[in-house]
């Protein structure tokens, strides 16, 4: 698919993956419209775009009356990542936000069948798998798309709108030929990450010297961190070749477990501290890895960045931009928040 020209919506563009998304689509030559109300992106993540007038702005509510609709004025192809969402303290404290992501989701896609866009890409999430099958650290298992079918088991009601967002985009397909893709986004990480995930988590943890090192749960969870680079190529990919709903696992099937990377993160910044393990605190579930064998299949792809090369690059990027007070200042409020 030749990008030159062709004009995208990127709901949630100024988001972490988002603005990460807009640069690579910007360096393909596309026309970026994004839409996003700033509830927890940031300006400062597409600073670079605005000022150069490469990309067109509309700072709103997309689920505010005329708002989504206008948005999709000649657009082609929109990517959908605008969602009430945050790390694993939001998702498991907060029911309610979530659920508006039904309705956001739903405005979205009837408003882009209604414009005659072509192509609606999806941000979806591991978050779809059913629990039962994510309680056993100790099993080696891969996630496979065909497992999300009844008995459905969602995460929390951020996963479930997740859910209910790609069966409406099978349906869209299906009944009304419009061409969409859905991509299952594995606990991504990278720049631009923020405080509410476990990674970003640690990083500022060890930044501010925190000792005792806290850890949420026993820290035996195991998780594929995804790099940011590897989540924007495979989502592009996505839009370029699936037409037909499938959803498709975009996660390293590398496994790591939350204590093994919180060791990782103190070897690397040199913060010596004792551990510090809270069991009262959302640990998600306990083991959640994909199979990335769909997407080598469909699109070609592959993670190319190893869990301790991207936490370098993170690492790298976040104590040279971050501010101590700053962060000592917000860090404990946003490990539950957005
Ligand atoms: N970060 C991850 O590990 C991960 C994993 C799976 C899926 N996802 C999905 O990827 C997408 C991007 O997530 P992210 O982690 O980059 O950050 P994020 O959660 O901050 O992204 C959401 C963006 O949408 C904007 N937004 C929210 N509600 C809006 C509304 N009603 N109108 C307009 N804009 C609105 C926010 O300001 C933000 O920029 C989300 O859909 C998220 O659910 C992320």
């Amino acid at each position: 698919m030749d990008w030159k020209n062709t004009s995208v919506l990127v709901t949630g563009g100024a988001s972490f993956i988002g603005s990460h998304l807009t640069d690579a689509l910007i360096a393909r030559g596309a026309k970026v419209r994004i839409v996003d109300d700033l509830s927890s992106g940031r300006l400062e993540n597409i600073q670079e775009h605005l000022a150069s007038g490469r990309v067109e702005f509309i700072q709103a509510d997309l689920r505010e009356p005329g708002i989504t609709r206008a948005a999709m004025k000649d657009i082609q192809v929109v990517f959908h990542l605008a969602a009430d969402h945050g790390g694993r303290g939001y998702v498991d404290l907060h029911q309610a936000g979530p659920a508006s992501n039904l309705f956001l989701d739903g405005l979205v896609f009837w408003e882009a069948r209604r414009a005659g866009v072509e192509k609606v890409v999806f941000a979806s999430s591991g978050c779809v798998y059913p629990n039962f099958l994510q309680s056993d650290p100790d099993k080696e298992i891969y996630l496979t798309e065909d497992l999300v079918k009844p008995p459905y088991d969602a995460d929390n009601m951020y996963g479930w709108a997740k859910l209910m967002a790609e069966l409406t985009l099978r349906a869209y397909h299906r009944e009304y030929g419009m061409k969409t893709a859905s991509c299952r986004y594995f606990t991504v990480y990278g720049p631009r990450g923020v405080e509410n995930h476990a990674v970003i988590a640690m990083i500022a943890k060890a930044f501010i010297g925190q000792n005792p090192f806290e850890v949420w749960g026993d820290g035996t969870q195991v998780r594929n961190w995804t790099y940011i680079d590897d989540i924007v190529r495979g989502t592009i990919l996505a839009a370029e070749k699936i037409d037909d709903g499938t959803a498709v696992n975009l996660g390293t099937m590398e496994r790591v477990r939350v204590i093994d990377a919180v060791q990782m993160v103190l070897e690397y910044t040199g913060h010596k501290a004792e551990i510090l393990f809270r069991p009262d605190m959302p640990v998600g579930p306990l083991n959640r890895v994909a199979d990335n064998s769909l997407a080598k299949k469909l699109l070609g792809w592959e993670p190319q960045v190893p869990f301790r090369e991207g936490l370098k690059r993170t690492i790298d990027w976040y104590f040279a931009t971050k501010d101590r007070e700053q962060v000592r200042r917000i860090l404990g409020r946003m490990l539950t928040e957005r």
